[in-house]
């Protein structure tokens, strides 16, 4: 197994959102990537259902096919008015800057979509739209999963980037995948790929955990 042998705390703070500092040119071992889909597959999930199937993407064609619908999504999203000033808006200064990182960042990986070496779809049966009150259970069954393999990946100096902008046009990526849309939903694109350098920082989030917590109720 290949691993940086960083600790559950590291592994568990600086397992970011990869987009430039992925190294567009260098392959993905496939024994990488099934090594992180083990750690998937002991997640759990809802009435121990384990529906879920992993669709990992890097035949050329298909994933230019997949870049093509990521970035027509990504231009109908930024022409519903998403747009780094929109998201710092109002915002501190610092989170201004964040957002406006982020948007920058997101732009590059829609421009370059095409080029993510390898790219996971993750899917659960069912269709979420129909789902009504399992819809929680239903995306919760396959959630962890995700990102336990998204936090194996980084242990292996792999960057991946949660997406979800492809989602738009779910039946025309089910159609280039196979994937039978009526009774599979797919619930993101995860891109994958080595990362350049495999320094990454926790992430700041205002006021920490406590900012967002309270005890006992809601207050
Ligand atoms: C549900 C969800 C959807 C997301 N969709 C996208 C996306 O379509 N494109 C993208 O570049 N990043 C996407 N992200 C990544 C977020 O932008 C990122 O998690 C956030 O900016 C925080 O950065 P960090 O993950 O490095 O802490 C998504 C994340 C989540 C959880």
């Amino acid at each position: 197994m290949t691993s940086l042998g960083l600790s559950v705390h590291d592994v568990l703070t600086t397992t970011r959102s990869v987009r430039k500092r992925l190294d567009l040119d260098r392959p993905v071992d496939q024994a990488l990537i099934e090594e992180c889909l083990e750690y998937a597959v002991q997640a759990p999930t809802g009435s121990n259902r384990q529906g879920w199937r992993f669709v990992v993407v890097t035949d050329d064609d298909k994933r230019a096919a997949l870049g093509d619908l990521y970035r027509k999504g990504w231009e109908r999203y930024t022409t519903l008015g998403v747009s780094a000033s929109a998201l710092a808006d109002g915002q501190a200064p610092e989170r201004a800057a964040q957002q406006m990182r982020v948007m920058e960042s997101a732009a590059y990986l829609a421009e370059n979509m095409h080029r993510v070496p390898a790219m996971l779809i993750p899917c659960i049966r069912g269709r979420v739209d129909r789902a009504s009150m399992g819809a929680a259970s239903m995306m919760a069954s396959i959630v962890p999963s995700t990102w336990s393999f998204m936090l194996g990946a980084r242990d292996r100096g792999l960057g991946t980037c949660w997406t979800t902008i492809h989602l738009m046009f779910e039946e025309e990526a089910a159609e280039i995948l196979g994937i039978p849309y009526g009774d599979w939903s797919q619930v993101a694109l995860i891109t994958i790929g080595h990362t350049l350098g495999t320094d990454f920082r926790p992430a700041v989030r205002e006021g920490g955990a406590a900012a967002v917590t309270s005890w006992n109720g809601w207050d």
